[in-house]
């Protein structure tokens, strides 16, 4: 062969490559998942707008549950179906286990070391396993609730606190500092936050902070080849706020290792003890970024879910009665909430469900990465490289999956078996398969604790006389899903001001004083309008004063209530009122007619017992 032929030859051999390798790219581009048409350099970017997960949610609708996107360089593929998500983070788990990491995650080699980032290796299985067995195992949960017993009667204490002064309590920023030390006490056994505005807020600002630069939308991670100019500075922020949290888990780890040898003893009282007698199979790096993980995974999430299930009960305040009857009748009136006592309380479980569904915390979980060459879903391929967002915001209210899903009904989990624990892809606010979320078995002790304790202690108004249908619920898109406007609440200590009123009243009627009897009963009224003990006081004065025409008002009043407004009230204290009338010595046809009502009402008496019981 002459050279001539020899330059023809591999000249053809190369085209024809080209062209079967262009053919082949081709035919698995057509077979990426529909989609919207991307623009010239930006692909689908614009699309996002500021709330992604509204406007994917969106697209899918006509795009269908499994739809690829072109954001800016990265091909982007969004499911938004339970059994799309189940194919991808239960069947197909090992594909797309690996994580996509936001540039802002380099700063200080985060993503080297963190539990969040590795990909699927022998140290994220290692820290992972140190995770589940000796942090979030449930003998080891049982053994260190009492740190965080202590953190939820401070709250406690803050909030009356803020109830004696007639202020709002900012349930977002209480919750979040709450959170960090819940987390800070089960880890170093130290508070690092503290609940008051102007003390101690460093530590709390620097996670915040993390968490704001983390979920900005960076261009660098649409258009890699920015990443040496990190034109928005959230790298270089990032490193900042690292640097200062990395110095402090130092320190604390410094000075625990001077304790123990000063002490000669390696005892485990918290998280970061059993750490450090891990040392075979943790170094230090990795605890300090370890714990930096913990503190931006862990505080936020637990709060934010905290925040949207006060506002939604202030929103519904007959989910809100409803919670609070059961924590009055299990618990008892005005006490703190037990870790055991979760078990117990079936509707307060229900509440935290509806909330995750409505409002998850992390609603595209945290991105994957398609790692493997190719990937088949649902008939259609994913390319290697390709960044995977599973939307379990619209997830959670797809309408072949949930009757009203926009509606809060935490009654619809009382029938069901569905759970939030990865096993059930129509609510998956912890993400599901090997990735799941590690803190799910202490986020589901912490969330009903903290929420139950702030509705047995105190009853609460929203903050400015807003009445609860107009309380905004827009939501802000970040790396967790925040409320846009904080929630603020004043806290009442509805016990004693209602016990107060409900006192004098009874004098009154003991000593027949209509007109103050009335003002004190429009004051209870004021703090509950359909408290049902009011009521029936109320009949009882107007009685006494002779006021028949309001004693026949108010027992329609009562029934009503029985009926369906005040849970506390049942018919038998009804009719002990009625009873305590009729046997008097007074004589009238209201309480004949009373007497009448009774004795029919002991015919269903025995029913309603039974129901109660
Ligand atoms: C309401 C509370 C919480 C919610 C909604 C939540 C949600 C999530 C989600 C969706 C993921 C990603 C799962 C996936 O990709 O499938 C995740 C991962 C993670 N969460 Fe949570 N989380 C919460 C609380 C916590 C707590 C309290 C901690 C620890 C103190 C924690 C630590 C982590 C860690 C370390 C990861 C990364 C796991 C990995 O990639 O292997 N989370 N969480």
């Amino acid at each position: 062969m002459d050279l001539l032929s020899l330059i023809l030859y591999l000249f053809l051999t190369i085209t024809l490559l080209q062209v079967f390798h262009s053919l082949r790219q081709s035919k698995r581009r057509s077979k990426l998942p529909p989609g919207p048409g991307p623009l010239p350099v930006v692909g689908n970017l614009l699309k996002l707008g500021n709330k992604p997960h509204k406007s994917l949610a969106e697209l899918a609708k006509t795009h269908g549950p499994i739809m690829s996107l072109k954001l800016g360089q990265i091909t982007t593929v969004v499911i938004s179906s339970s059994p799309l998500a189940k194919e991808v983070l239960q069947k197909q788990d090992l594909a797309f286990s690996t994580r996509f990491i936001p540039n802002a995650i380099h700063a200080h080699d985060h993503y080297k070391n963190s539990v969040a980032f590795l990909p699927v290796s022998d140290r994220w299985r290692s820290l992972r396993k140190i995770l589940n067995s000796n942090m979030f195992s449930g003998s080891r949960l049982d053994g260190n609730q009492n740190l965080r017993r202590q953190k939820v009667e401070e709250l406690i204490a803050y909030a009356g606190k803020c109830c004696q002064d007639g202020v709002a309590v900012d349930i977002g920023s209480a919750a979040l500092a709450t959170s960090l030390n819940l987390l800070s006490n089960t880890m170093f056994s130290v508070d690092l936050a503290n609940l008051s505005k102007d003390s101690g807020r460093e530590f709390r600002d620097l996670i915040w902070n993390v968490m704001v630069e983390a979920g900005k939308p960076n261009l660098v991670d649409y258009f890699p080849f920015l990443a040496k100019i990190d034109p928005q500075g959230i790298r270089c922020r990032m490193t900042v706020y690292f640097e200062k949290i990395l110095e402090l888990f130092a320190g604390l780890i410094d000075e625990r290792l001077k304790s123990r040898e000063l002490q000669m003893t390696n005892i485990e009282s918290d998280v970061i003890d059993t750490l450090l007698n891990l040392s075979q199979e943790i170094d230090r790096t990795h605890i300090e970024h370890l714990c930096v993980d913990l503190f931006v995974a862990g505080a936020d999430t637990t709060s934010s879910t905290i925040e949207w299930a006060m506002a939604e009960l202030l929103r519904n305040p007959e989910n809100l009665k409803k919670a609070k009857a059961e924590l009055e009748q299990t618990i008892g009136k005005g006490k703190l909430i037990e870790e055991s006592d979760i078990s117990q309380l079936p509707y307060l479980q229900a509440i935290v469900k509806e909330t995750m569904r409505i409002h998850p915390s992390v609603p595209f979980l945290l991105p994957r990465k398609v790692e493997t060459d190719v990937v088949e879903v649902h008939g259609y391929t994913v390319p290697k490289g390709a960044q995977v967002l599973v939307n379990a915001w619209a997830i959670g209210k797809d309408p072949s999956m949930w009757k009203n899903p926009t509606t809060f009904m935490p009654e619809r989990f009382l029938e069901s078996k569905v759970d939030v624990r990865g096993q059930d892809f129509e609510l998956i606010p912890f993400g599901a398969g090997r990735r799941i979320c590690p803190g799910l078995p202490l986020a589901i002790r912490m969330i009903p604790v903290v929420l139950g304790s702030l509705l047995n202690s105190f009853d609460w108004k929203i903050e400015g006389g807003i009445e609860p249908e107009e309380l905004d619920m827009e939501d802000k898109f970040g790396l967790t899903l925040q409320k846009a406007q904080p929630l603020r609440a004043i806290p009442f200590h509805i016990g004693n001001y209602l016990d107060l009123w409900r006192t004098l009243l009874n004098s009154c009627i003991i000593t027949k004083n209509l007109g103050l009897g009335v003002r004190a009963a429009e004051r209870a009224l004021s703090i509950d309008a359909d408290d049902g003990a009011t009521h029936i006081l109320l009949t009882n004065l107007y009685a006494a004063a002779g006021k028949w025409d309001e004693v026949t008002r108010m027992r329609r009043k009562i029934r009503e209530l029985v009926l369906d407004k005040d849970p506390g009230l049942s018919w038998v204290e009804v009719m002990d009122a009625i009873h305590a009338f009729s046997s008097g010595d007074q004589s009238h046809p209201e309480i004949d007619e009373l007497q009448g009502e009774l004795n029919r009402l002991k015919g269903n008496m025995m029913r309603f017992e039974i129901d109660e019981i």
